[in-house]
């Protein structure tokens, strides 16, 4: 028995990002919220051959709260595309003023109704939107930090196809075998691909432009849709891949990559993770790296540089990362600390 939650349902990620759920027959309750047409695709997806129970939940006015109390009683899990996204020439950073409150107000919900929940946070900029999340549980007293995750999976399986592309490989073989750390925006995105044998191949030029491409892939799609958004299939696929991954693991399932996939998380929440922040990360707390998920949550996290042989020039990337990192921290927890919940 598995209910999982998605807030936003109705939007350009929410919508595929359903459809996906449904097909997943370990999920038996699929709760679908958001302000405008979540009973639409509630009644659509309801018609699909599958075991989970699909309800749509939107507010009748902008006061009524029991739509998304209802949504959210008893879910496991709780994924949150909910949000605006990006026009052309915007950083993620630049939808911060109105994706934060939409989070800490989600979020706030989810820590009154379902505080056992597993959340995992699409909106953007996710650098400082699972700090307002993490600070939300946090001053509401509920905060599990093995079961709040960024979802930074996009990046890696971008990074599985530009290298693919690059080096003549089946992508699907990169999977488990490259890893992208630090966060899920522009140069905090670090790509750790120098343990993968196919990656020998790539000259420096070469390299320089993958590294490039994964940290700016979301651009092209930005600039490519011309005002009307950012990613949203292979953002829903990406998503997806990652509450399989957690589904699995409520379900019994083994993980059976070697490196798992990675997710912004609050490392000293996690054993060992206060160390390695202030080791390797300059005292950063918040940060991506592959996540060992077992019964729902974070059993344990890899660490790059003791387990994935990073890189001098990996390393540099790193520094450049948690830099950016800081200032995006900072602001979600100022922000949340300047609010009433
Ligand atoms: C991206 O990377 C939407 O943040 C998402 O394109």
């Amino acid at each position: 028995m598995v209910k999982v939650t998605v807030a936003g349902a109705a939007g350009g990620i929410g919508q595929p990002l359903s459809l996906l759920l449904k097909l997943n027959t370990n999920v038996t309750e699929l709760s679908l919220f958001d302000i405008v047409n979540a009973k639409g695709v509630a009644a659509d997806l309801s018609h699909i051959n599958t075991p989970a129970v699909v309800k749509g939940y939107q507010p009748k006015d902008k006061e009524d709260r029991t739509a998304i109390v209802d949504a959210l009683k008893g879910t496991d899990i709780v994924i949150i595309p909910a949000g605006v996204p990006r026009k052309p020439g915007m950083t993620r950073a630049d939808l911060f003023n109105i994706n934060a409150s939409i989070i800490r107000d989600l979020v706030a919900n989810i820590a009154r109704t379902a505080p056992n929940a597993a959340i995992l946070i699409i909106s953007n900029p996710v650098n400082s939107t699972v700090p307002i999340a993490a600070q939300v549980l946090k001053k509401l007293g509920v905060f599990n930090p093995r079961k709040l995750f960024g979802v930074t999976t996009l990046d890696s399986v971008r990074a599985e196809t530009f290298l693919g592309e690059l080096t003549n490989t089946n992508p699907k073989n990169l999977k488990g075998k490259i890893s992208v750390v630090g966060g899920h925006s522009g140069d905090t995105i670090v790509p750790l691909v120098n343990y993968e044998p196919s990656v020998r191949i790539l000259n420096k030029k070469q390299y320089e432009a993958f590294v490039h491409r994964v940290q700016y892939g979301g651009d092209e799609v930005v600039k490519a849709k011309n005002g009307a958004g950012s990613a949203t299939l292979s953002m829903a696929y990406a998503g997806y891949r990652f509450a399989e991954y957690l589904i699995n693991t409520l379900s019994g399932g083994p993980n059976s990559y070697k490196v798992p996939d990675s997710a912004y998380i609050y490392l000293p929440g996690i054993e060992g993770g206060k160390e390695f922040s202030q080791k390797y990360l300059h005292g950063v707390e918040f940060f991506s790296v592959p996540v060992v998920l077992s019964n729902g949550e974070i059993r344990s996290f890899i660490n790059p540089f003791e387990e994935l042989r990073v890189t001098e020039e990996e390393n540099k990337l790193i520094g450049v990362a948690l830099k950016g990192l800081k200032g995006s921290i900072d602001q979600g927890i100022e922000f949340v600390n300047a609010s009433k919940l």
